[in-house]
């Protein structure tokens, strides 16, 4: 027995240990498997040996892709740009001087002090709503985050911001339209909403460099922005769905907004990024026969190279499209500047709460009417090609509040038996408990809900 962080953990050989713990979880994510990753391994391994590739078919964030890259052959595929870059950074690390110097080079450039100063009215503003007296005026706190956002500003300075609001804003448009080689993207679209100002002017001091870098850093830089981004934003949960609802359902300030914002806003872009750059960087034992694919699962079926013998595949399965969840990140990523979504309401243009692409991917496994015809072709062209299908499947638990699945179990195994010859349902309870304990830390004390279909000819 062993004593990790106050928890008594069997260990079965030093070099599980040290397996286990090089997989870590890169962004705060809904539904990552980081829980259930050697379950899903135990199943692997059984199935074939490490000389068979595994294609991680919705790689999200990257813990599946991950978790074999040491062992066997990976190719990551998603939709989204900014899985494929964690998913690169993870699968293909560098490590050199000019990572570990970057953010000294960052610091030394000027950029975040430049970028500041044009800024200064707004980051003053709401360092003194954060820390300073006016930090117990909860309407002048509500009113900034409820009206701060310089996306929106930018269209019309908004008559419903206070006075020293509206004066900073309009100091902030006129330093955006200097026209300077940053054009403040995280500033401008989730300042003062997602993160402080000050926040998002390190992070865009940070892009300007990762924009200089060569090609090859490129990948592990952002991925280290983009896990440090989701380290510190303002929200509950640490996704982008929802900026914070400072107001009760009374129209009152809630209580504990003050504490919420002082304790995220005042977290260290920079201090937080090195660390990430050194935990992507430290990565070894990677095998350098990794792939990712920015695509749709469709088209990586279709193309998926001939040594790759096993389709890991956990697709969404509820009503709520991962897109909603993390544009911030895919923003930070495209670095695009893309539209807002806006919707009409009393004859007013209102862009969403949110402030979502306009083009966030909408997965037809989100969609009730479109989803029995993904898995079809999940299953068909899986089998077709004659690989095994690992398929994902957490039941619906309503006690723990959630949400309910676009699709039935029965549905899928009644519709994997039309292409596979061989369905079997596999959970962590087929397997014993030294295995679990040894495969996940939290197993014991929650009931696992987590299903592996498995799927052959
Ligand atoms: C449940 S998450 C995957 C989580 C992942 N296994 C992990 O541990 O982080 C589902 C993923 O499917 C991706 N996705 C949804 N529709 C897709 C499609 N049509 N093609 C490719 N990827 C898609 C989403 O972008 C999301 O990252």
């Amino acid at each position: 027995m062993k004593s990790i962080m106050g928890k008594q953990i069997n260990f079965s050989s030093r070099q599980n240990f040290e397996f286990e713990f090089k997989t870590f979880r890169t962004i705060h994510y809904l539904g990552s498997k980081l829980r259930i990753l050697d379950f899903i391994k135990e199943v692997v391994d059984e199935l074939s040996s490490t000389e068979v590739g595994i294609c991680d078919l919705f790689a999200g964030s990257g813990s599946v892709s991950q978790h074999f890259s040491s062992e066997r052959k990976v190719v990551a595929v998603d939709i989204q740009k900014y899985s494929n870059t964690i998913c690169s950074a993870l699968l293909k690390p560098s490590q050199d001087d000019f990572i570990d110097s970057f953010v000294e080079r960052v610091k030394a450039s000027g950029d975040i002090e430049r970028n500041l100063t044009i800024f200064e009215e707004l980051v003053r503003f709401e360092d003194k709503l954060i820390n300073g007296k006016v930090s117990s005026d909860l309407e002048l706190i509500c009113n900034f985050l409820e009206f701060s956002s310089l996306y929106s500003a930018l269209i019309s300075v908004p008559s419903e911001a206070s006075m020293p609001l509206k004066k900073a804003l309009i100091s902030a448009i006129k330093g955006v339209n200097l026209g300077v080689e940053n054009k403040f993207l995280a500033a401008t679209y989730f300042g003062g909403v997602y993160f402080s100002y000050k926040q998002a002017l390190i992070i865009d001091a940070i892009l300007i460099h990762i924009n200089k870098a060569d090609s090859k850093y490129k990948d592990l830089l952002l991925a280290a922005l983009l896990s440090t981004a989701s380290d510190v934003v303002n929200t509950v949960g640490k996704q982008f769905a929802q900026p914070l609802r400072p107001r009760d359902k009374n129209g009152n300030p809630k209580s504990g907004i003050a504490n919420q914002l002082k304790k995220d806003r005042n977290l260290d872009v920079l201090e937080i990024y090195q660390s990430w750059l050194g935990k992507y960087s430290k990565r070894s034992g990677v095998l350098n026969k990794h792939k990712v694919l920015n695509m749709d699962y469709r088209e990586a079926l279709d193309s998926l190279d001939g040594d790759i013998g096993l389709i890991y595949a956990d697709p969404p399965y509820t009503r709520d499209h991962y897109s909603r969840f993390y544009h911030g990140l895919e923003t930070l990523c495209l670095m695009d500047y893309p539209e807002v979504s806006s919707s009409k309401g009393g004859g007013k243009i209102q862009l969403s709460r949110g402030l979502y692409r306009s083009d966030r991917h909408q997965s037809d496994f989100c969609i009730k009417s479109k989803a029995p015809r993904a898995f079809k072709d999940l299953f068909e062209k899986s089998a077709k090609t004659n690989r095994t299908l690992l398929l994902s499947y957490s039941p619906y638990d309503k006690e723990k509040g959630a949400h309910p699945r676009v699709v039935e179990l029965d549905f899928l195994i009644s519709l994997a038996k039309e292409y596979f010859g061989y369905v079997d349902v596999k959970s962590p309870g087929n397997f014993s408990h030294s295995k679990l304990n040894r495969a996940d830390l939290h197993l014991q004390s929650e009931k696992v809900s987590e299903l592996l279909l498995v799927c052959r000819n």
